[in-house]
């Protein structure tokens, strides 16, 4: 490729594969249902890099997918076309937390655990908080506008985020805000770039703001009568106006599960249809007499079965590890089909138990799985082959399997519609979900996407055929 050549002679040190299992490794993400076809892997190290590799594959009409730690979920940094993908890992430049300002400055490759880290020192932290911390990228959470563990008190990443780098397909290298707090100026296009799934550009810093660490949890783990019970209960504690820093449920499968592969000993003697986990800010309000009090009434109102308050940091994050470990324990088992909805609260009762219902035609020899952010009313639908594996089983039998599912997403879409709900809560379009942008987003809507795709990138080299296609 006269393209890589190019590049080899003008950055002689850049990492360049054109082969080998990092061609595979590296064009794919979590979710493992596409195909690959990359035409190679490209490392660079400094944004001024990304900026003259962007120009330079925009000069030889070369298509480039962005890529950073890999655990999407919706294959937006899948290449399938024969793409060359950037991976941004290299812009692991992570600066020093700025205290008087609550900001931190990084490079698009650092991990977002190291983030949290450097903030913990100050008293600090990111508040984007989710199970993939250990690999995620800052520059794929924004790229992906992350939701996670916390969205409940703080949102979701866009809320935190003070000005972005970013390199286009001409080869600029431009800073979207600076270090303004209020700017007023027109359009905003530090929000337009995050969450636009590496489309528009290739973000390569970003100055993150940072919250106070809140004060230690009370992490309450509550076996549940039924699952629409969960939305009653958090509904109870916002009434008592409890400082709720996250309302996470999981089903009995997902435990069960979870308790298989992980080897973990279970928290209740006798199995409920599903499981609430919440934490709540320990302030000076929230005693444990007025915990027990809220439970009580939970067990009143006859949505609560059994429960445990949390005695110490460490059988917290024991109760924390049930949630936490889900997506990889069933990763382990076999191929999983995600869906990633969000509902209005008042709908989220009648909706699961509509998909309760249906799942079992929709997803014929498969399992379903139920988890999520309720108090966000996010809930994460995942239907787990266990006969098949993501590597292993022949690429006809994942296909057929990736099709039965695309067949139930329009009933389950269409479900989801008449409730007003969003087809992607959190992990975003990719290749995924696609097919279906019109179950959430206006015809109108869409054409206007297609336009400001137009305007970043005329030739549609960035990330193509990813949220929509041109
Ligand atoms: P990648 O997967 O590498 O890429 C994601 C998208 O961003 C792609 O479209 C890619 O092209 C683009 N991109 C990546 N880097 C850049 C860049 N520098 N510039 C422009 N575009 C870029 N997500 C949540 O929202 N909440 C959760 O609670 C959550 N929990 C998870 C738990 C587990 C165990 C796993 C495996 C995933 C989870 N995710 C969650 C999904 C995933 O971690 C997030 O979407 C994360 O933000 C992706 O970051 P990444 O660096 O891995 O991005
Ligand atoms: C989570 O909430 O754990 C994530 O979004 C991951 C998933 O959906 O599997
Ligand atoms: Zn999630």
């Amino acid at each position: 490729m006269k393209f890589l050549e190019n590049l080899r002679q003008k950055y002689p040190t850049l990492r360049i594969t054109t082969e080998g299992p990092d061609l595979v490794e590296y064009a794919r993400d979590w979710t493992r249902l596409h195909e690959t076809k990359a035409s190679a892997i490209v490392w660079p190290e400094t944004a001024e890099q990304v900026a003259a590799i962007l120009a330079a594959c925009n000069e030889h009409d070369v298509a480039v997918v962005p890529s950073g730690g890999r655990t999407g979920l919706a294959a937006g940094a899948v290449a399938t076309r024969g793409e060359v993908v950037l991976n941004l890992e290299r812009l692991r430049t992570l600066g020093e937390c700025r205290p008087e300002l609550q900001s931190i400055r990084v490079g698009a490759g650092v991990v977002n655990e190291a983030v949290q880290e450097r903030g913990r020192a100050h008293g600090l932290f990111w508040p984007v908080e989710l199970a993939s911390k250990g690999s995620c990228h800052i520059g794929g959470n924004l790229a992906t506008n992350a939701g996670g563990l916390r969205v409940i008190r703080y949102g979701h990443a866009r809320q935190w985020v003070q000005s972005v780098q970013v390199a286009l397909m001409d080869g600029s290298l431009l800073e979207l805000n600076g270090e303004l707090e209020k700017n007023n100026t027109g359009y905003d296009f530090r929000h337009l770039l995050i969450g636009s799934e590496g489309t528009l550009g290739v973000i390569t810093a970003a100055t993150l703001k940072l919250a106070p660490l809140p004060k230690p949890a009370r992490t309450l783990l509550l076996a549940l009568r039924d699952i629409p019970s969960a939305v009653r209960a958090v509904g109870i504690f916002r009434r008592r106006a409890w400082p709720l820093l996250a309302a996470e449920i999981f089903s009995e499968a997902c435990l069960r599960t979870v308790l298989e592969v992980q080897k973990f000993a279970a928290p209740f003697e006798t199995p409920a249809p599903a499981y609430l986990l919440v934490d709540v800010e320990g302030t000076a309000d929230v005693s444990d007499e007025s915990l027990q009090a809220g439970l009580e009434t939970l067990f009143n109102e006859g949505l609560v079965v059994d429960g445990v308050i949390a005695s110490s940091s460490e059988q917290a994050k024991q109760l924390w590890r049930f949630r936490e470990t889900i997506t990889e324990s069933l990763g382990s088992l076999g191929i999983v089909y995600k869906n990633d909805l969000a509902l209005p609260l008042p709908e989220m009762a009648d909706f699961l138990a509509q998909l309760v219902e249906r799942a079992p035609a929709w997803y014929p020899g498969a399992e379903l799985y139920l988890f999520g952010h309720v108090g966000d009313g996010n809930i994460h639908v995942n239907v787990l082959r266990r006969d098949l594996h993501p590597a292993k089983s022949a690429p006809e039998a994942r296909k057929a399997f990736l099709d039965a599912c695309e067949r139930a997403n329009d009933p389950l879409f269409a479900l989801v519609q008449s409730k007003r709900g969003s087809i992607a809560a959190e992990h975003g379009i990719g290749l995924l979900k696609k097919t279906y942008l019109t179950y959430s987003r206006h015809p109108r809507e869409i054409e206007a996407m297609r336009a400001v795709k137009r305007a970043f990138d005329p030739k549609n080299l960035l990330n193509p055929g990813k949220i929509f296609d041109l």
